[in-house]
């Protein structure tokens, strides 16, 4: 018998780092996807296989790789996390096999790791015939996020884990927002990967360095994030365009953009786009473009002019579920 489940990731249209200061941010589900297959094996070792190029076990303390070198420890790790927290949950000490099926490209931003967690608690969850709440999957996927920051928001899980468009707040329950203007957006991947720990960590350095301004910056995204989630709801896509430029500025500022990002942010604008701003936790990985609907040929070859690669997505109403495959 095995469990499967499929969780979506997820494009921020505003707020990522500001939200790790309380601060709202707005994030949409997207049409890439990670699905987790688990099994129970006889021993209590975890063997995690994935389509991303890495597999290896982990014995109790140990880790064997199989494939992907040194960096499958890292990258296999987070999922180790998120079946071991379900375990403890349901109180059994058995071993698995997981395999992972990744459509998302991996830290550039459009939430492959959070993607990852959701997906593997709600698969072991169902190998033991429990359903979660999506409360209960957030909780129990955060566990994976602090390995990957020590201070992590929950936006990533959250979204993923109830899918559509979301007005998120650390620590609150998130707002679902229906969307009726179909929201064309573009994503430009500048192909260079990052950690989010490292970038998280640098904003917090910079604020302790001038809070006094830092603060400001903090506070004026916050606010920003609110006039996005008016515009989203009036339908007045050109204003939410022009706050998610503001948006790009205020990121600037925090200094998590790169040479890359403004070279596909300034290519998305001149292409036609209604607005551009880094997506996740920028110092490299992905743009997002709000862009026309007839637009959208143009901004992603503006983005490919400029050395990036243009991936069309767009809306997912459901997030993760799961489902038993005798
Ligand atoms: O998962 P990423 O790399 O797209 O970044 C997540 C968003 C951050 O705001 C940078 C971090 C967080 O915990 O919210």
């Amino acid at each position: 018998m095995k469990a499967i489940a499929k969780a979506p990731g997820k494009a921020i249209l505003t707020g990522e780092h500001f939200v790790v200061y309380d601060q709202p941010a707005l994030v949409m589900a997207i049409d890439r996807f990670i699905s987790v297959t688990v099994a129970k094996r006889p021993d209590t070792s975890i063997r995690i296989s994935s389509t991303l190029g890495y597999t290896g076990t982990f014995e109790g303390e140990k880790f064997h790789s199989e494939q992907g070198g040194g960096a499958a420890q890292r990258i296999l790790t987070p999922v180790h996390i998120s079946a071991s927290a379900v375990l403890d949950a349901v109180n059994h000490r058995c071993g698995l096999n997981i395999n992972v099926d990744s459509e998302i490209p991996v830290e550039v931003g459009l939430g492959s790791s959070g993607a990852l967690a959701v997906a593997t608690v709600s698969a072991v969850g169902r190998l033991f015939d429990i359903a979660f709440s999506e409360p209960e999957v957030v909780n129990l996927s955060l566990e994976a996020e602090r390995y990957v920051h020590n201070n992590p928001s929950g936006v990533d899980q959250t979204v993923s884990t109830y899918g559509g468009v979301i007005q998120y707040r650390k620590n609150q329950s998130a707002i679902r927002l229906e969307v009726e203007s179909p929201l064309s957006l573009v994503i430009g991947n500048t192909g260079v990967r990052r950690e989010t720990g490292r970038l998280v960590d640098s904003v917090r350095a910079r604020r302790t360095r001038i809070p006094d301004v830092m603060d400001r910056v903090i506070r004026s995204a916050g606010v920003l994030t609110t006039k996005a989630v008016d515009a989203l709801k009036s339908g007045n896509v050109s204003l939410l365009g022009e706050l998610m430029d503001v948006n790009h500025g205020l990121l600037v500022a925090a200094g998590v953009s790169s040479i890359e990002l403004d070279r596909l942010v300034h290519a998305a604008r001149s292409g036609g786009a209604l607005g551009a701003k880094l997506t996740g936790a920028g110092g490299g990985g992905c743009v997002l473009a709000l862009v026309p609907d007839e637009r959208q040929d143009t901004v992603s070859r503006a983005i490919q002019d400029a050395d990036g690669v243009p991936i069309k997505v767009n809306k997912v109403e459901g997030g993760v579920h799961s489902w038993i495959n005798e």
